[in-house]
């Protein structure tokens, strides 16, 4: 049997399973900031990674794919409607993104993510080699440190949350909220994306279990009187910016922009957004300052227009499908008042796209917009800056995304203010090239300085250095 130094583990692989509707199967590159930050790391190391391949009811054995070994968890439709749409994303998803919809708390969902938590975990500990590196991802595997710690006490065990962690005022709501800070406290190290997440992780765990936190040390007490000493502290993620930057120098791809802005009618500025339709994106606020936008005369559609990639997501999910009529009505609306036969005020697209069309639309694009209610990091947003090597284009990017406590110098938004929205987007169209270049010139340092590689390298040494003292405080 192989097993791995480094296993990385999370609810979706890289690639998905994809059967067409004419019945040829292939594997796709998987939605999600998840699996865009972590590919760096695993093609570059030999650890292997272990999650779901993204369709039901389907056994695959482990195999290689694009220079990283993978191995696949298979789950039934029923753990999907529970475990995944279920308890991970009609649950723990807007509990966490600041309740923007309301979390439906079910018993047999919670019991469904238990029981997939634990088949995760076994996979885990059967692709791991004594004393490896495991590290755990996202929401939706909580509870698989604590499982994989009682199963093999000699991995070194680390965990990410690539999403926000809720203040405890939000967090208290959760009915097994005791369950899963345990769950969790079975790792060495907690990786937050912000300060805040961190600060909130250890205020529940103080508040609920009455533990002693010191700085990022949290002091877990154990068998025996001894005490295990956890690390929660915060590792901004990013992208692998140099890859993106190459992608934009690419004699296609450029001339791929070019042609996306004749296509669309050479409008005098092209505004973005790229999200996965979700309700934490805040596309309907921004949808809704456009309209009003073209409505007051502010803009017209001669010279402006709004590019909107919404890729599809959770679609059996009812706060998604609700969203998706949403957006769909006033995108329609907007376009149905204000295009003309030559000028389409919104060119939609409900579609993933590959990371190629990606890069020349953000090549494309001379103001980028971001509007997001809650978001753990962003990615997209980085992406857009690590791709003008022009110094150009602007960033329009919300408070509410935690790429804004590094992107400060982007034009930062309250997206819940409309009128605030407007006018910085209003901004963006009519700035000054020099105000432009300072600005990304600044916005490109950090994202180049502080790329995937240097968030991944700096989680793993800190996970290695923690566990080497353990175990800590007598
Ligand atoms: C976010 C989450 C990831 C998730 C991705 C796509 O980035 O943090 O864990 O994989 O969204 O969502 P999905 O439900 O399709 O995996």
């Amino acid at each position: 049997k192989v097993t791995y130094a480094l296993v990385a583990v999370s609810n979706r692989l890289p690639v998905d399973f994809v059967v067409a509707e004419d019945g040829t199967e292939s594997w796709k590159t998987s939605p999600g900031g998840l699996v865009t930050a972590l590919e760096p790391l695993m093609r570059s190391s030999d650890g292997a990674w272990v999650g779901w391949p993204g369709v039901a009811d389907r056994e695959f054995a482990p195999f290689e794919n694009d220079g990283i070994n993978i191995v696949p968890v298979s789950l039934t439709d029923a753990d999907l409607e529970d475990y995944y749409e279920g308890f991970s994303n009609d649950t723990l998803w807007p509990l966490y993104h600041d309740v923007i919809s309301p979390p439906s708390f079910h018993r047999e969902w919670w019991e469904a993510y238990v029981r997939v938590n634990r088949r995760f975990a076994e996979a885990a500990a059967a692709a791991a080699a004594a004393g490896a590196t495991v590290w755990v991802h996202d929401y939706q595997l909580q509870l698989v440190p604590r499982m994989l710690r009682d199963m093999r006490p000699d991995l070194v065990i680390g965990f990410f949350n690539h999403i926000p962690f809720p203040p405890y005022g939000i967090y208290a709501q959760l009915p097994w909220r005791k369950q899963i800070l345990d769950g969790l406290l079975g790792a060495d190290l907690i990786g937050f994306q912000r300060l805040a997440d961190a600060g909130n992780f250890s205020r529940a765990v103080r508040r609920l279990f009455g533990y002693t936190t010191r700085g990022v040390a949290i002091d877990v007490p154990g068998a025996g009187g001894h005490h295990r000493r956890v690390i929660a502290k915060h590792f901004p993620i990013s992208i692998d910016a140099v890859a993106y930057a190459d992608l934009a120098k690419r004699p296609e791809i450029q001339a791929r922009a070019r042609r996306i802005r004749e296509d669309l009618g050479n409008p005098k500025t092209i505004i973005l957004g790229v999200d996965r339709l979700d309700y934490t994106k805040g596309i309907g606020h921004r949808l809704k300052a456009f309209g009003e936008l073209l409505e007051d005369g502010s803009i017209s559609v001669e010279d402006v227009t709004l590019v909107q990639v919404a890729s599809p997501s959770r679609e059996r999910v009812g706060a998604y499908m609700a969203l998706r009529d949403e957006i769909e009505l006033a995108v329609g609306r907007i376009n149905g008042d204000y295009s003309t036969i030559s000028h389409t005020a919104i060119s939609y697209h409900h579609h993933g796209y590959p990371r190629e069309e990606m890069v020349a639309l953000y090549l494309a694009a001379d103001v980028m917009l971001v509007t997001a209610l809650r978001d753990g990091m962003n990615l997209v947003a980085k992406e857009y800056v690590a791709v003008r090597d022009d110094k150009d284009g602007v960033l329009v990017l919300s408070e509410f995304a935690g790429a804004a406590d590094e992107l400060k110098q982007a034009v930062l938004i309250n997206p819940h203010d409309i009128d605030g929205m407007k006018a910085a987007i209003l901004r963006a169209i009519a700035m000054p090239r020099p105000e432009r270049q300072r600005r990304m010139r600044a916005l490109r340092r950090k994202v180049f300085d502080n790329d995937v590689a240097a968030w991944s390298s700096s989680f793993l040494r800190t996970l290695r250095e923690g566990a080497a003292v353990q175990p800590g405080v007598p």
